[in-house]
């Protein structure tokens, strides 16, 4: 009977499915990683989120793991160069919580438009002041989306329901599907020009890294405003401060950072930036999604080899 390790926080319907496919599961959360190291032998599968780094130390000792499965989208915690070098296969869940993660950003999206993180603070602390916070309508603004895959493509839609204009670019996106979404496809120096609201949905990768850096910050219109729901390296945190600082861009929301978990990050305390901890896949309806899928993929994959 394959033997499977869930070292992550899921939800209990991960373990109810590696039981009723007959797999035996363990549930061991916030291992140190010599404690990982310790008993990763034993395994054959591994199931994890975002806190288990899966290291070249770890894959070395475990000796009999098959497979790694990511609750959620990015593999960033994983060496998959390693792991495929040593036959570990290395799967996501990129469905599961695409939904959640794209209302993140519609959320994000509206707190930033109407100072909503900021007005709350001021409302509780007594203050009322009811003059100083002048948002900004959503009907009529450009949405530009950089990323149109799995979660772009849903805020996509979802900016068309607000009555937006939605360009997106995405070297991956067809023509035919940007019409059946209703965007415009376009370049990303074209979309950094025009859009008011730029979100991000692009994986972090040696292309997409700093895809807003100083240079694209720069280009994009006076007063634009920034989502990133996606991955903090895609941003040059420096260059948005100073680029907030100076007024060129009047807000940002972000719910990743370069650094994670981000305790302490140039862009804390400023005004114009609303922050959230990571917190994209975080509805029980994605985490019940993810853990169902991951469970039902390594259950698969350890059974049938599929
Ligand atoms: C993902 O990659 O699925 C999201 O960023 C959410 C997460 O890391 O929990």
């Amino acid at each position: 009977m394959p033997k499977v390790l869930v070292s992550d926080k899921l939800s209990p319907r991960a373990v109810e499915i590696f039981q009723a496919r007959g797999i035996e599961v363990d549930v061991k959360t916030g291992l140190k990683p010599d404690e990982l190291k310790a008993i990763i032998g034993a395994y054959d599968g591994l199931a994890i989120r975002s806190a288990t780094k899966v290291t070249q130390e770890i894959l070395d000792a475990a000796t009999n793991l098959k497979v790694v499965g990511r609750a959620g989208i990015g593999v960033d915690n994983v060496d998959v160069p390693y792991a495929s070098q040593k036959g570990v296969v290395v799967m996501n869940t990129p469905f599961g919580n695409a939904i959640t993660t794209a209302e993140h950003a519609i959320a994000m999206m509206f707190a930033l438009a109407r100072e909503i993180p900021q007005a709350n603070a001021s409302t509780h602390a007594g203050k009322w002041e009811k003059s100083k916070f002048m948002g900004v309508e959503l009907t009529g603004k450009t949405l530009g989306i950089i990323g149109c895959g799995n979660i772009g493509s849903i805020v996509a839609t979802r900016g068309l329901g607000l009555r937006m204009k939605v360009i997106a670019f995405d070297p991956f996106l067809t023509p035919e599907r940007a019409v059946d979404l209703g965007v415009e496809k376009v370049e990303l120096n074209d979309l950094i020009a025009r859009a008011d609201f730029v979100s991000l949905h692009t994986p972090l990768t040696d292309k997409t890294r700093g895809i807003l850096n100083a240079d694209a910050i720069a280009r994009m219109k006076k007063g634009a405003r920034i989502i990133n729901c996606a991955r903090g390296g895609l941003i040059d945190e420096a260059a948005l401060k100073a680029a907030l600082e100076s007024g060129h861009i009047a807000g940002a929301a972000l719910d990743v950072f370069e650094q994670e978990p981000a305790k302490d990050n140039p862009l804390f305390g400023m005004d114009t930036v609303v922050c959230t901890p990571h917190l994209g896949a975080s509805t029980s309806e994605a985490q019940e999604n993810v853990a169902l899928q991951v469970a039902e993929q390594i259950s698969d994959f350890l059974l049938t080899g599929a």
